[in-house]
């Protein structure tokens, strides 16, 4: 028998983690978060599982059984999810989504970190926290909810929401302000063209797809010329790493920001749940992304 060195480390002791969705092949994930479990010194590794719809429950059980010790939860199963758990944190029962599972001997507990990610990644680079802030976000789906309910606990002070069916921006409007002190507003899409609107919120944040590859010149209708240095632009989009909203919105003078730190930054929290320890090289590995994203 020739020698065959064990150049993956793994071994008896080696605990998994893993991603579930479908389709998962595209997910940046497995990178991160093996990267992550390497610079921790975790002996673990993290796999990517495409999931059909029926069978998320066997899956869940299946790795129950096999002590897998935690997950992610991505397209189109982040609702599935939630009748297979044996509890919810508040964000993601106000979410009514889950990203998240963390291994208990009783299930697995479902946690939402999609939202809080994404005021990691501000807090982290930008200094900008939710408390107190007015904040006018576009879209009103999955993703706006995540968002809109992390900074509703978070103490915002006001969410404006944009929305192109505004019923939806009301119905979510209404979930917030039951969830929290929360001020909410909802208007139309076409409403963003108003400049005063700007005056009222410093923070603007597009949860729509609307720029992301390969539509690269659609945006949202924000009156770019009512935007300056006052103001942060946030696209939960980080294909491309610079909509056309954020290029816009950067050459007014405005501080802006891109979805890829919320992507980063939902990871190290699920990450800093499943095993207690959290990455130190997070600009590393961002950077290393936005080469993957870019090549
Ligand atoms: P996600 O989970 O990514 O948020 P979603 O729940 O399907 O996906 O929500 C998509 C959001 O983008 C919605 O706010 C949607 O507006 P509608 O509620 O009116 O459908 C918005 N959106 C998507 N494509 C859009 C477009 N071409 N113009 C305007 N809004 C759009």
């Amino acid at each position: 028998m020739p020698d065959v060195k064990n150049k993956s480390g793994i071994d008896a002791k080696t605990a998994l983690f893993g991603l579930l969705g479908n389709p998962v092949g595209h997910s940046m994930s497995p990178f991160m978060q093996n990267q992550f479990l390497e610079q921790c010194g975790v002996n673990g590794v993290y796999l990517a599982f495409a999931v059909e719809k029926d069978a998320i429950g066997d899956a869940i059980r299946g790795m129950h059984a096999m002590g897998v010790q935690g997950a992610n939860v991505t397209i189109p199963h982040k609702e599935a999810v939630i009748p297979h758990l044996c509890g919810m944190s508040k964000a993601a029962q106000a979410c009514g989504a889950v990203n998240t599972l963390v291994y208990t001997p009783e299930g697995y507990y479902g946690d939402n970190t999609d939202g809080s990610g994404l005021l990691a990644a501000l807090a982290a680079k930008n200094g900008w926290k939710a408390a107190g802030q007015k904040i006018l976000m576009i879209g009103a789906g999955g993703a706006a909810k995540g968002v809109a309910v992390a900074m509703a606990l978070e103490g915002a002070a006001e969410i404006c929401i944009a929305n192109r069916t505004v019923e939806k921006a009301q119905q979510l409007a209404e979930q917030i302000a039951a969830l929290s002190d929360t001020r909410t507003a909802a208007i139309s899409m076409e409403s963003l063209q108003n400049p005063d609107l700007y005056k009222e919120y410093s923070t603007i944040v597009n949860t729509t797809s609307l720029g992301m590859s390969p539509n690269v010149d659609d945006m949202a209708p924000v009156c770019i010329e009512a935007l300056n240095e006052q103001h942060l632009v946030v696209d939960l989009i980080y294909n491309p790493m610079e909509t056309k909203l954020l290029r816009l919105a950067k050459a007014q003078g405005a501080k802006t920001a891109s979805g890829l730190g919320m992507f980063v930054y939902q990871g190290v929290l699920a990450f800093e749940k499943w095993t207690g320890k959290t990455p130190e090289h997070i600009d590393d590995i961002e950077s290393q992304l936005i080469e993957r994203l870019t090549k």
